[in-house]
């Protein structure tokens, strides 16, 4: 083998390694459900943030409180994708 062909196969696993590691996608998505209907069709019409202005009057009030380890829920959309 040449040093190139090794650099290549390093290059690779490095490659493989960063895409294994890469984004972690255990955040729920923004549920498909009738109550979030209406806030996929916002996302489309007017955008993430024109959305994301509803999403406290149910979730945050007395019954539905974030968990504990939640981070600061702002932006829900961000970390919550409106995408399936
Ligand atoms: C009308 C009340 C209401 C509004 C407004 C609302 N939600 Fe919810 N949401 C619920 C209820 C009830 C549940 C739990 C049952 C369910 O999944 O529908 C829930 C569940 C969720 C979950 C958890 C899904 C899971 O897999 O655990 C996420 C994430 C979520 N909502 C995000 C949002 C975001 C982001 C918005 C704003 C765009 C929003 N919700 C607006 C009532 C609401
Ligand atoms: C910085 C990223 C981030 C933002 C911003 C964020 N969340 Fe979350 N949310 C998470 C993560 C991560 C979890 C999973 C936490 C866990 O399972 O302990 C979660 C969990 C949830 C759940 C499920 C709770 C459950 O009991 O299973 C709901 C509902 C939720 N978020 C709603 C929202 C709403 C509404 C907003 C905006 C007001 C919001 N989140 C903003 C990252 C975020």
């Amino acid at each position: 083998m040449s040093k190139r062909d090794i650099i290549m196969i390093v290059l690779g696993l490095i490659v493989v390694a960063v895409l294994w590691a890469a984004p972690d996608e255990t955040t729920p998505h923004l549920p498909m459900d009738d109550t979030h209907k209406e806030f996929h069709q916002i996302v489309k019409q007017d955008g993430k943030k024109a959305a994301e202005k509803f999403c406290k009057d149910c979730h945050g009030q007395p019954g539905m409180e974030f968990p504990p380890d939640h981070p600061d829920p702002n932006r829900c959309l961000f970390c919550h994708k409106a995408t399936p």
